[in-house]
């Protein structure tokens, strides 16, 4: 499978390290050979060769600070415009990893657009094109007879995307809630510790939770887009951000989790979807509840179902490997396709 990557920050290159360490496996248990014929990013240069990119050496001259530290190979090509590699690239498979952006979407939604449009299946991490240009997205993959995937868009590589269009198929979902977001969930649980509200973001960002722009995490934007990707997914609803009551944790301080936690509470950050409507409020809830008890950086989320009741999903929800493998996942159904 010919891959072109676009965006290789923390989640670019922890699915170029998943490719490179697990090659064996993935060839060996699934027949899967991905070749990595283009890559491009936003600031540290383009790449692009038919015959494929070494991987090993992708990763050395990315974390060297730009893909000028490649080396010259035959056929290799240079720091062409990002649209036109995804154009004229040799890729079956276009992956979208580049910072998300809520508010325009761009520039991703064109390299989605031209992706798509040239003939490519197309796997997403950014959430702004699905958040802002859902319906246009699967318009254009079904007029183009492509794949559309976009598991990593929410929860990171947790499967909440597959479980409800695959696995509950046949059941009608109700409504979804959960913790949509790691970052912020990460930092409630430090503060829970007694760690500083800014202390635990550097954190966060350490760890490669955080947005380039964390303010979408904490001000609940983040989560507000994996609503609208949910919401679509599972109700075709076609909510947007200026529809939904949304709230943060930067208001929250050190005091207001103590007094939360004399109270016998925790203050979360909840999302929750309904055929009619999204909301993400930071709240308090009794250590009792289900979702007290989901800590770090991990996230949940809750199907309601007709005919299964209530279906949890608790995993990663952020994270360099853990995004990385969103990716992969549905990289090994197109190849299965
Ligand atoms: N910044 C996001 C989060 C990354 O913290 O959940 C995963 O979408």
């Amino acid at each position: 499978m010919k891959i072109a990557i676009i965006g290789l920050g923390v989640v670019g290159q922890g699915l170029l390290e998943i490719l490179r360490d697990k090659a064996a496996e993935l060839a060996g248990r699934y027949g899967f050979q991905p070749q990595i014929v283009a890559v491009a990013t936003g600031s540290k240069g383009t790449l692009a060769n038919a015959d494929g990119l070494s991987i090993s050496e992708l990763l050395t001259a990315i974390q060297a600070g730009h893909l000028d530290h490649y080396p010259n190979t035959a056929g290799l090509q240079r720091n062409l415009d990002t649209l036109t590699l995804i154009r004229q690239s040799s890729a079956a498979v276009v992956v979208e990893c580049s910072p998300t952006n809520l508010q325009t979407a761009q520039p991703a939604l064109d390299y989605c657009r031209a992706s798509l449009s040239s003939g490519k299946h197309l796997v997403l991490a950014n959430k702004g094109p699905l958040a802002l240009a859902y319906a246009e997205l699967v318009t254009l993959a079904q007029q183009a007879h492509k794949q559309l995937r976009f598991e990593a868009t929410v929860m990171a590589g947790t499967p909440s995307i597959r479980l409800a269009l695959q696995a509950l198929r046949g059941c009608t979902i109700h409504e979804a809630h959960g913790i949509l977001n790691g970052t912020t969930n990460y930092i409630l649980t430090q503060m829970e510790g007694g760690m500083s509200y800014s202390d635990a973001l550097v954190q966060a960002q350490q760890l490669g939770y955080a947005e380039t722009d964390p303010t979408a995490d904490v001000d609940g934007w983040d989560a507000a887009g994996k609503v609208i990707i949910l919401a679509r997914a599972l109700f075709n609803s076609s909510i947007t951000l200026a529809d939904m009551a949304v709230s943060g944790i930067s208001q929250i301080t050190l005091d207001d989790v103590r007094t939360a936690q004399a109270a016998g509470e925790k203050w979360k950050l909840i999302a929750r979807v309904t055929p009619s409507g999204g909301s993400v409020q930071a709240m308090r809830i009794p250590l009792n509840h289900p979702l007290a008890a989901v800590s770090g950086a991990t996230n949940a989320v809750t199907y309601a179902t007709d005919l299964l009741g209530e279906v949890t999903l608790v995993g990663a929800g952020a994270g360099r490997l853990q995004t990385g493998f969103g990716i992969l996942s549905d990289l090994l159904d197109i190849a299965d396709r």
